[in-house]
């Protein structure tokens, strides 16, 4: 058995139960991992809510956590790339989860050895938000070095690493976030920071090459006018309007970020060059995930925040 957050229901924060579980035992294909910590996403409070009827409690209970960073604690027959005691770090896939707990299953095209210069809690903080940003800038919008990128909630989960992607690649960037997050966006190296609490974007911003929107609510339809022609607008919420899009000259992509492994080593790669540093702002012991909840939900959190799991032995 092992410890673990576990939902028999749907529901507020207060449905996750710290409880016995039974520990999983990995296939031929899969990796047991011992989660020394887990992140916490958007995501993981919309599944506790009900929102993805699939991946829903109706089958029984389930442990949501979707980010893993710990050592591999077993091998499935099939498993080449990693080996007991390997330092790892993991994005699990939405139908599966399983993150918040002492043991969790993995795959090898979910997976990466964690970066050397970063501890556990840092490392758990990158998967999901790093590959949605790296998806977002290098995959769709194919972020050049040279170009203009403006992005929305620069200082959250995922714009922290699309600011850090986009400067690694030489891009120059302009992103917005509240006061209180300012000096994170300056810290980030952000070219241009935006309060939106006095200034209206679109105001400032004029002739980009991509708009990354991570933000719900009333971003996008400013975004159509300050992009320039041939440029693209990609958005990991709310869905471009095809005929704005027209309109403008531009493209509109809704991106739905998925596990790979390839995404993740090169954000390994820039991790361990120093170009991207994980920006954890809270950490909460497993038994607390309620509370680490309450913060997710309240849209503003700077950076990311991780559950601590288990001591790093080495540390
Ligand atoms: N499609 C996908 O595959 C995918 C993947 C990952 C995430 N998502 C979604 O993308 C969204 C962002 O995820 P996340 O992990 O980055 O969330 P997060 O960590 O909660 O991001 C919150 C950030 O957004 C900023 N923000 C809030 N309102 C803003 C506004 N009006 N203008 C500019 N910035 C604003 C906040 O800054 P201030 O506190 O300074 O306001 C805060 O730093 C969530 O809705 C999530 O569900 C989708």
């Amino acid at each position: 058995m092992m410890k673990a957050a576990v939902l028999h229901e749907h529901g507020g924060p207060e449905v996750l139960k710290y409880e016995d579980a039974p520990r999983p035992e990995p296939k031929d294909d899969e990796v047991l991992v011992k989660v020394i910590a887990a992140g916490v996403n958007p995501v993981d409070t919309y599944v506790r809510q009900g929102m993805r009827s699939k991946s829903g409690t109706d089958n029984g209970p389930m442990i949501i956590g979707y980010d893993i960073a710990g050592i591999v604690e077993k091998t499935g027959a099939g498993i080449t790339k990693f080996k007991v005691g390997d330092a790892v770090y993991a994005y699990l896939p939405i139908a599966r989860g399983g993150g918040y707990a002492e043991f969790a299953i993995a795959k090898e095209g979910e997976m990466s050895l964690k970066p050397k210069n970063i501890d556990f809690e840092k490392a758990a903080a990158v998967p999901l938000a790093g590959t949605t940003a790296w998806q977002a800038l290098i995959d769709t919008a194919k972020l050049e070095r040279g170009q203009t990128v403006l992005i929305h909630g620069g200082s959250g989960g995922v714009g922290s690493f699309a600011v850090q992607i986009a400067k690694a690649r030489g891009a120059k960037v302009i992103a917005t976030a509240s006061t209180a997050n300012q000096d994170l966006l300056k810290q980030l190296g952000v070219d241009q920071p935006i309060d939106y609490t006095t200034t209206k974007f679109e105001d400032v911003v004029k002739e980009v090459d991509v708009v990354l929107n991570t933000v719900r609510g009333d971003t996008l339809r400013p975004s159509y006018g300050v992009v320039k022609k041939g440029g693209i607008i990609v958005s990991i919420t709310d869905e471009p309007d095809p005929a704005e899009c027209a309109k403008h000259g531009i493209r509109g992509s809704r991106l739905m970020a998925h596990p790979d492994a390839r995404a993740i080593e090169e954000l390994t790669k820039l991790i361990e060059a120093n170009k991207i540093t994980p920006i954890v702002s809270e950490t909460f012991p497993l038994q607390d995930v309620a509370q680490a909840h309450q913060q997710m939900e309240t849209h503003h959190t700077r950076g990311k925040i991780v559950l601590k799991i288990a001591q790093d032995p080495k540390g």
